[in-house]
């Protein structure tokens, strides 16, 4: 085949090549190793001598010519396909988008863990028990007898002669001091329950016990605690004051005021012009309670507490009524997001 020919062929075939693979057929039939113009090339041996030197650069040229059309071809057909990819992955940017909303924690969620986590900042361990206690748990052991009038504090619902459904977070005291010695630092938070229901009660509500026991613990101790948490629920200003009180499991039993952190202890209507707010009661466990649990009570002493967690929520957010805690209405629960 002479050059021109193949010139020709070379041309019209190129201007035929559409895509990357007839590009690669295209080069293998003229480039490559096998290909015409390399075939040219071997020719040269069949050259007369004197002719060998013109013919060897006159298919140098058609070589370099060839190969310049080639790379022209190859751009030509790499913009036209990244240009198809284009097209292909295209993404309308102005579609909407789809829009998934996040949800968020129950206020009562957020609170409980905020108040675990500063108990547990002071070393507390957690411990939850059964929503049904016996008359036992709920009340004997923690010293309050059988015809007692402090029965009354709390509105029971009775299951059987014995069973009930737990009005406080108390029995977890006996429950832990039955199952550890001291020393003993724990948190006991559940739902508890009692007949009672208006603005400020509810049948269902939840609480958090706290109980310490070991060597030498004090009223102190308990007020300590407690500044602390304050100050890490409400404000650093936050103060605390007990007030002397009765519960047949501490004694001393006081009420924990915590100063307004509404008004800062001016006086306003959220603390009815006192400006304190009762938070929670407690006090030194009863050495009864102690010895009920086989712990020497000559030895050892303790304090515990029991928050109400509604009652902080309610304070902390300011909500007028306990019901709203419980409805599940989303658009009120909408407005804790963090
Ligand atoms: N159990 C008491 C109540 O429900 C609160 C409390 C707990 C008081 C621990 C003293 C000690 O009212």
């Amino acid at each position: 085949m002479n050059m021109d020919s193949i010139k020709n062929d070379y041309q019209a075939e190129l201007a035929l090549v559409e895509d990357a693979q007839m590009l690669s057929a295209f080069w293998a039939k003229y480039l490559g190793k096998t290909g015409l113009i390399q075939g040219l090339m071997n020719e040269i041996r069949n050259i007369p001598k004197e002719e060998k030197k013109a013919y060897g650069q006159a298919v140098n040229e058609v070589k370099t010519w060839a190969q310049g059309l080639y790379d022209e071809k190859k751009e030509e057909i790499g913009c036209k396909e990244m240009a198809a990819r284009y097209e292909r992955e295209k993404v309308d940017v102005t579609l909407p988008a789809k829009f998934t909303e996040a949800g968020n924690l129950h206020p009562l969620t957020s609170i409980k863990n905020e108040m675990i986590n500063v108990f547990a900042g002071m070393g507390f361990d957690i411990f939850e028990g059964p929503e049904i206690e016996d008359d036992d748990h709920n009340f004997t052991r923690l010293n309050v007898l059988k015809d007692h009038p402090s029965r009354d504090m709390q509105d029971t619902f009775w299951l059987t002669e014995d069973l009930l459904l737990r009005t406080h977070t108390s029995p977890g005291q006996i429950r832990v001091m039955d199952a550890k010695k001291p020393p003993i630092k724990v948190l006991v938070p559940g739902k508890v329950f009692r007949s009672d229901s208006d603005a400020t009660h509810s049948p269902m509500f939840s609480q958090m016990e706290g109980l310490v026991v070991d060597e030498h613990i004090t009223l102190c101790d308990l007020q300590g605690m407690l500044d602390q948490f304050v100050k890490a629920l409400f404000s650093d200003e936050a103060k605390t004051r007990l007030r002397p009180s009765y519960f047949p499991f501490t004694e001393p039993s006081v009420e924990v005021d915590v100063s307004c952190f509404k008004c800062g202890g001016k006086g306003c209507s959220l603390c009815k012009g006192t400006g304190w707010i009762e938070v929670l009661g407690g006090g030194i466990v009863n050495n009864k309670v102690l010895e009920n649990c086989n712990i020497d009570s000559s030895k050892y002493s303790g304090l515990a507490f029991g928050i109400g967690i509604e009652r902080i929520a309610m304070l902390k957010y300011g909500i007028n009524h306990m019901g709203k805690l419980f409805e599940n209405d989303i658009e009120f629960l909408k407005q804790f997001k963090a």
